[in-house]
């Protein structure tokens, strides 16, 4: 991608690579040129200095101003920068009650009685860091300062991102290049570009990263090791600079292969004396480091099954050694056996995670973090709510989101996944009566976790614009915004992430808005219905192939034949698995005439002549839908056309080539999906189209 920077003007190629901090100019800007001219920094930090470096970079771009930079407070300085502490709050009026109920990432933004001055005030530097964001975003969406009195908090202690990066550069489910962490088995030396990523993840609130991929392999095992900690301190310093704390994925087996023990049996003192060492010289090395990520005894990889332990043995070794540093352990649910048998129709891969962890409530230490996937199988465009979010009242419990579109679409094809992520945390999991819903469970308030909040699955990689399709921005955008408040609309975040990016055209509004909020609707319409997933090309999950999926072994996992389609997971006659819901799920779910239409087929088995909620039969349905799909992305494409000469051109070309690739592949799902049910079915499309 190096070639793509124009490096005689030293810019870069496309303004789509500073995403939605291009701090695009301002026109009318009288109204803000006075309060731009000075700043006061109450406070000396390295988080400090990230913020006053912001504003600086933002203030010339947006205003073309350079403001001064005083190192003391200045009473007559346009913006105040520190702490509730740091800021003599007095002289400005302001109770310092006002940051009573505000946790250490919170903040103030306010302006002054005589609207002259503004004040970017956190409970700590972090806070303050979050305020100049949250001010700038306030000047890009030409927002008004008057009387401007705002204080926020983020909902959620834990607002993670996953790198799925490997140490050869390449990125487990990456769709948009290469890593910019890591590069011929060591760590890349642009460290520019870390350094603009850790600032688009704390201008949306990000606070934590674990920098390398969840199936951790030879070389990075040695991550641990004096090799290259130096190289991951280097990175923590940077990372740290934006207030966001660095973890790494870990090897099960580490203590056989760095420390040439015999066993990595959780239970041997040889293995914990080696984990206990190990911690402590990883924090000799960053002092706050976060912790670890786990992915043990899944798809393969080694853990404590190995040698009869189980998850709580596995995972509570780890926390003994990094409690006394304060790290953690993140212990991803994400395990179930791949090579699993399910032609009795009793065992069921959607079962896994609440059956391997449920039991085990309450005997993990309180340093460990279970990391459950948001659905029970596998980042599906649709799939229930996992049960085991709300399962474990005095489990610390994370949820996991996919910002990399494995399965909708590859950032080739648009699906903005807000919506998707909106329902998810809206939904009531009845764990613990009425109101247990998922975004109370994962924010820690339902049941008083010590430690929770939301992960994903990172999606850039080191394209120009990051993230292949310069709209796949908006999922990255649109994740931190809501790990900080999942009660912002869905409407609400993608209109400031339009503004941000692409100004206040009117039209490009439009546009935008109807492309995005569409398009989750989309992908499902032309892809696997009403719930059932997977129909996708085995390994590398794109396109469509109805029996593909890798490990159907067993025979496919939609379980169609000539008379009808979908899983069984009933009760009576099915693999039970709706008895892990809670009270009215269970019994929603459970029920053919109660179950949601979109979710029917994950749920029930139905002859395709079965009747939905929508009066349209399923297999009529599936017709529909695929038909709609198309047409649907054909709309996308004129509309997107429309916004030629109004967007940066290469953004445009960027997205109307994917665009194409997204008709392409929505043609093949349609026609693939919509022939092998009408030969399984022999029934016919009631509006006769054709289909091939
Ligand atoms: C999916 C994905 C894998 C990944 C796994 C995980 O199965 O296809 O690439 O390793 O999830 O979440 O661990």
């Amino acid at each position: 991608m190096e070639k793509m920077i124009d490096k005689e003007n030293q810019r870069f190629v496309t303004d789509s690579y500073h995403c939605w901090l291009q701090y695009r100019k301002i026109e009318n800007a009288d109204k803000y040129t006075n309060i731009a001219s000075t700043i006061s920094v109450a406070l000396q930090s390295v988080v400090i200095d990230s913020a006053v470096n912001e504003l600086k970079i933002a203030l010339k771009s947006m205003l073309d101003i350079v403001p001064t930079v005083q190192q003391s407070v200045e009473d007559e300085s346009s913006i105040i920068l520190g702490t509730y502490e740091s800021v003599n709050l007095n002289n400005y009026g302001i109770s310092p009650k006002l940051f009573d109920d505000l946790n250490e990432e919170g903040y103030l933004v306010k302006t002054t009685d005589d609207n002259r001055q503004v004040l970017l005030i956190g409970k700590t530097d972090k806070g303050a860091l979050y305020a100049a964001f949250h001010f700038l975003r306030i000047l890009q969406q030409e927002e008004s300062l008057i009387g401007l009195e705002i204080r926020e908090t983020p909902k959620n202690q834990l607002r993670m991102m996953n790198q799925w990066d490997n140490m050869n550069g390449s990125i487990e489910r990456g769709y948009s290049g290469n890593s910019i962490f890591f590069n011929d088995n060591d760590f890349t030396k642009d460290l520019a570009r870390i350094k603009d990523y850790a600032r688009l993840l704390s201008s949306v609130g990000i606070n934590a990263i674990s920098i390398n991929n969840v199936n951790v392999w030879e070389v990075e095992t040695k991550l641990l090791t004096k090799e290259f900690l130096p190289k991951v301190k280097e990175v923590a310093t940077i990372l740290r600079s934006y207030g966001i704390t660095t973890y790494l994925s870990i090897n099960y087996a580490s203590p056989i292969e760095l420390g040439n023990l015999p066993t990595a049996d959780p239970l041997d003192k040889e293995v914990e004396k080696w984990w206990a060492r190990k911690a402590e010289e990883i924090y000799s090395y960053i002092p706050d480091f976060g912790g670890f990520v786990v992915k043990a005894d899944s798809e393969g990889r080694p853990g404590p099954f190995t040698y009869g332990r189980g998850h709580v043995e596995g995972a509570n070794v780890l926390a003994r050694a990094l409690q006394p540093f304060n790290g953690k352990v993140v212990w991803r649910c994400f395990v179930y056996n791949c090579l699993q048998d399910w032609r009795d129709r009793k065992t069921d891969r959607a079962r896994a995670a609440y059956d391997n962890f449920k039991p085990l409530d309450g005997q993990f230490l309180d340093n460990v973090i279970l990391q459950v996937k948001n659905g029970p199988v596998d980042f599906q465009v649709r799939e229930p709510i996992s049960p085991l979010i709300g399962a474990m009242k005095e489990t610390n419990q994370v949820v996991e989101f996919q910002i990399a579109q494995e399965y909708t679409g590859q950032q080739k094809d648009v699906c903005y996944l807000v919506p998707q992520w909106k329902e998810i945390l809206n939904f009531d999991t009845y764990a613990d009566g009425e109101g247990s819903t998922v975004k109370s469970i994962v924010d820690g308030s339902h049941y008083n976790y010590s430690h929770s909040g939301i992960a994903a699955v990172s999606n850039i990689g080191n394209d120009i614009n990051w993230t292949g399709n310069t709209l796949a921005q908006a999922n990255l955008y649109g994740f931190g915004r809501l790990t900080w408040n999942p009660d912002l609309s869905t409407e609400e975040i993608t209109d400031e992430w339009i503004q941000l990016t692409f100004g206040h055209d009117p039209k490009v509004v439009e546009v935008l808005e109807f492309i995005l909020l569409q398009s989750w609707r989309t992908y499902e319409n032309y892809t696997a219905p009403l719930g059932v997933g997977w129909m996708v090309n085995p390994n590398h999950h794109y396109g469509p192939n109805v029996d593909g999926y890798e490990y159907s072994k067993w025979g496919t996992y939609h379980f169609a034949d000539c008379k009808g389609i979908g899983v069984d997971r009933t009760m009576k006659t099915g693999t039970g698995y709706v008895g892990q819901y809670f009270g009215p799920n269970a019994e929603r779910y459970n029920s053919l005439e109660d179950c949601p239409d979109e979710l029917l087929l994950f749920f029930h088995h139905v002859p395709y002549t079965h009747k939905l909620h929508s009066g349209e039969t399923v297999i009529q349905h599936i017709y529909n839908t695929h038909f709609q799909g198309v047409e649907e992305v054909e709309t996308f494409i004129k509309k997107w056309n429309e916004l030629e000469g109004k967007v940066e051109n290469w953004v445009f070309e960027n997205v109307k080539e994917r665009f194409q690739l997204q008709l392409e592949n929505a043609m093949e799902w349609r026609d693939r999906i919509n022939t092998y049910f009408y030969r399984k079915s022999g029934i016919a499309d009631e509006k006769n189209r054709t289909i091939y």
